[in-house]
């Protein structure tokens, strides 16, 4: 062979190996912690760095609603790569799961449960008691009048039994009561005036349904429900319920405390503030319901402004601007900041819904424009909330990596 051709394939080969040392190198030093990309429709990660589930093993599960849809769609992957705890969205309430007497729709309860249990993620059930999504017939006779006390807490008592029962052993904490305490600045007035309360004339329900809960599952922890737990009026309404259930013996483990905050609500200290007060009682705490929502208060309507009719447009979606995102990281971190701190009382957090794609504070503008049709010929009248950690196309925002780099 000529020695100017051996040079030539020499050249080449040293070339390529040189462009395969730097492609390797590139690949090797690529920061681990970048978006993790993932298949539709496939429960495995295609990168193999942490989860939030991974930051938080040492604290507590971290926890997602989720429906029975969102378990078979894309959304599944990101749910077992994230998540190691589950909360049904809609479909364990009264309502859905046990639409009228001795008639029960199990299959999305179901799918949610097998999937959960085949992937080793805990369940959390919700609810077994509220005012909203409530089973209506409960309340009303054959005849359309209102039942008795006694007939109500039978059909709860079956109720419960029923769905604790059906899931005993696989759902390790329940939201037994939900929000049945009143939201007013009325500090007198303790419990909200729902249909439960009224027909039981009173609160009895409450200490009612924990106890066929622990009948109906001794192992299960039994936690209380319910929204804007920090702030100082209603705190204090249901830190009395919750004296009132120790005084009286109720097996309850635990506060759900919601969390569906704003930017700058809760402050730190009303968080410090009712992680104390619960604490002291010897009580857990879930945060059962995470959300931030961007959202600023709407300002009031001028009175007279509108004429009568006429038809009222929603604000546009101000977007999920620099400014906002600013104040939603610090929000999170401030919240995870403090939840680390108080790990030993704390045994879950979970997220109300997975990513900013869907949430169930997103405003559609179609209610006035003229339904979901209208809503979706002028997508712009959609009023986003972006409260979470994944983004629309459900990459970790920067909020997502300000909770777990500690
Ligand atoms: C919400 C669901 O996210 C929505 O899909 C549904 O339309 C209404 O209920 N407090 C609770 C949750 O305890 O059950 C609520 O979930 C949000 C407020």
């Amino acid at each position: 062979m000529d020695p100017s051709t051996i040079f030539k394939n020499i050249d080449r080969g040293l070339l390529l190996l040189i462009i395969a040392f730097i492609v390797s190198s590139f690949i090797q030093n690529t920061p681990k912690k970048g978006p993790a990309l993932f298949i539709a429709g496939n429960t495995k990660a295609h990168n193999t760095d942490k989860g939030l589930k991974d930051y938080y093993k040492n604290y507590f599960p971290i926890g997602v609603a989720v429906s029975a849809a969102s378990l078979h769609g894309p959304d599944s992957a990101l749910i077992v790569k994230e998540f190691n705890s589950v909360t049904p969205e809609n479909d364990m309430k009264m309502g859905p799961i046990n639409p009228s007497e001795g008639v029960y729709n199990w299959k999305n309860a179901d799918d949610i449960v097998d999937f959960a249990v085949s992937h080793h993620i805990k369940i959390r059930g919700h609810n077994l008691c509220w005012h909203n999504q409530e089973a209506i017939w409960m309340f009303k006779d054959t005849n359309g009048k209102p039942v008795t006390k006694e007939l109500l807490l039978q059909r709860l008592k079956d109720h419960i039994f029923t769905v604790a029962g059906r899931y005993k052993g696989k759902i390790y904490a329940w939201d037994v009561v939900n929000e049945a305490v009143d939201d007013s600045d009325d500090t007198t007035q303790i419990y909200r005036k729902s249909n439960w309360y009224n027909i039981c004339n009173g609160p009895d329900f409450i200490e009612a349904a924990f106890k066929y809960a622990h009948e109906a599952d001794p192992h299960a922890r039994l936690y209380y429900n319910d929204y804007n737990s920090e702030h100082p009026v209603k705190r204090e309404k249901i830190f009395k319920l919750l004296k009132k259930l120790i005084a009286d013996h109720v097996p309850i483990d635990g506060v759900g405390m919601q969390a569906h905050w704003k930017l700058n609500d809760p402050s730190p200290d009303e968080l410090r503030k009712a992680l104390d007060e619960v604490t002291s009682l010897g009580l857990k705490v879930q945060f059962t319901e995470l959300d931030i929502t961007i959202r600023l208060p709407q300002p009031k309507p001028a009175t007279g402004a509108a004429a009568p009719g006429a038809t009222i447009l929603p604000t546009p979606d101000p977007g999920y601007t620099p400014e906002l995102e600013a104040k939603q990281i610090a929000q999170y971190k401030m919240a995870f900041d403090i939840f680390r701190q108080y790990k030993k009382f704390i045994t879950s957090v979970t997220f109300w819904n997975v990513s900013d794609r869907y949430s169930w504070l997103d405003q559609r503008g179609g209610g006035l424009m003229g339904g979901a049709a209208a809503a979706a010929k002028a997508p712009h009248l959609l009023k986003k909330a972006y409260p979470l950690l994944f983004d629309e196309n459900r990459q970790r925002k920067k909020a997502y990596w300000s909770v777990v780099n500690f």
